[in-house]
């Protein structure tokens, strides 16, 4: 039909990979950490300065940028016609202990998909964009990819901007702090469709040379804090008997959290990732500690269940040491389905190019998943080496990148009509 008409005249078309590996070598000089890694938390100085080049770098490739009241930032391509775009992108900060490619990579394929039109001189029939997204990790602020939360109408603007993150700042003054708290407003109107490119994070294509991940869904994410108040007391003098320690009640909720995820077995994960101890001195029993659970699940009643397990042993454990014990939520997502057409479509490209492919589920949380409820939208992965990510050591391989990318390219050239 038409779309094949359409789709088989740039099929030869091939980003530059070591142009490709230039931009991402470049972001990753701001906030570089020892080991390759990066520290660009979101809002943060460093994060500044990573959205400066990249703005500046959507300039040069002669995007019409604009910036939102949450600081996303999209770069716009002009169609022959004009409405909605076919979007890509990702995010570009980091956790503290982050890699180079996560987030990174998919905001970096799109500017070299953009660049790899502009040598060819093509103008696509729908406007082209490439977004960066704030606060997808969520490791300064809860909940994470707030971005396209507030961008796709499910968070509203004024809670987020008044979310406070672990140094007691708020987003909206950190938003106005870097001034990236943009004049576009919030919701936004729906892409015509997204795709977003990612490294997987985790073994699985790694482990079997496969060399793309066709993304079919997203996994849930259940994030807890839990501060446990108990009484401080003398370490020498206070009978075991006759103690409620906070620190003791922390700790046999990370041992239960491992044993639950085992139990449950499945795709089930259980994660204690951020503790706190208060005085937090060698000779005092905690009076007070707060910690996090991320529970994550493919299967949303598994999810459920394993959050009531949770619930029910945090009681038990206020009975057995007479502590009160508070929760509340950081972060919940149901688990999300990508767009079967969309997948196929990916599939279909990535095999014309001659690579391997697998349907598989996303382990991480991605804006995908929230731009999944506005418009048809799928997810390329590409292997992580040993499956490592949220550390220095991320890794993909140049052929990887490069052949993740030009899937990219496949793909928007055929949905954006090139
Ligand atoms: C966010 O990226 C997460 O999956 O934790
Ligand atoms: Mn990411
Ligand atoms: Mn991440
Ligand atoms: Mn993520």
């Amino acid at each position: 039909g038409e779309r094949e008409a359409e789709t088989s005249r740039n099929t030869a078309l091939r980003i530059n990979g070591a142009r490709l590996q230039q931009r991402i070598a470049q972001l990753a000089e701001i906030g570089a950490i020892d080991g390759g890694g990066c520290a660009r938390l979101a809002l943060t100085d460093a994060d500044r300065a990573g959205r400066d080049q990249v703005c500046d770098w959507m300039r040069e490739l002669g995007l019409a940028v604009t910036v939102d009241a949450i600081g996303n930032v999209v770069g716009v391509r002009a169609g022959r016609q004009s409405g909605a775009a076919v979007m890509t992108g990702s995010h570009i900060d980091t956790v503290r202990t982050g890699g180079r490619f996560d987030g990174n990579y998919g905001v970096l394929a799109g500017l070299e998909v953009i660049a790899t039109l502009n040598d060819a001189g093509i103008v696509t029939e729908h406007p082209l964009a490439v977004a960066f997204f704030t606060n997808e990790e969520g490791a300064r602020f809860a909940p994470d990819m707030m971005g396209s939360l507030v961008y796709t109408g499910a968070l509203p603007l004024g809670e987020a901007l008044a979310t406070r993150g672990i140094d007691g700042t708020t987003v909206g003054e950190e938003l106005q702090r870097i001034a990236y708290a943009g004049p576009a407003p919030v919701p936004a109107a729906a892409p015509r469709a997204f795709i977003e490119l990612h490294v997987e994070q985790g073994p699985v294509l790694d482990r079997e040379g496969t060399q793309i991940g066709v993304v079919e869904s997203v996994q849930g994410i259940s994030w807890t804090e839990i501060e446990i108040l108990g009484t401080s007391n003398h370490a020498g003098t206070t009978p075991m008997a006759l103690r409620r320690d906070a620190g003791w009640v922390a700790g046999a909720i990370i041992h239960f959290v491992r044993e639950l995820a085992q139990e449950l077995g499945g795709n089930q994960v259980a994660t204690v990732g951020r503790i706190e101890f208060f005085p937090n001195l060698v000779n005092v029993v905690p009076n007070r500690a707060v910690l996090t659970v991320d529970l994550r699940n493919t299967d949303e009643a598994r999810l459920q269940m394993a959050e009531a397990r949770l619930a029910a042993h945090l009681d038990a454990l206020r009975d057995a040491e007479k502590v009160d014990i508070a929760t509340r939520s950081l972060a919940r997502f149901a688990p999300v389905p990508f767009a079967a057409q969309m997948c196929d479509r990916i599939e279909h490209h990535a095999r014309t190019q001659g690579l391997s492919t697998r349907r598989m589920p996303s382990g991480a949380g991605h804006d995908a998943q929230m731009l999944a409820a506005v418009c048809p939208t799928a997810m390329i992965f590409v292997p992580s080496v040993d499956g490592v990510s949220h550390n220095v050591r991320e890794h993909t391989h140049p052929e990887h990148i490069e052949a993740g990318a030009n899937v990219l390219l496949a793909v928007l050239c055929e949905l954006a009509g090139a």
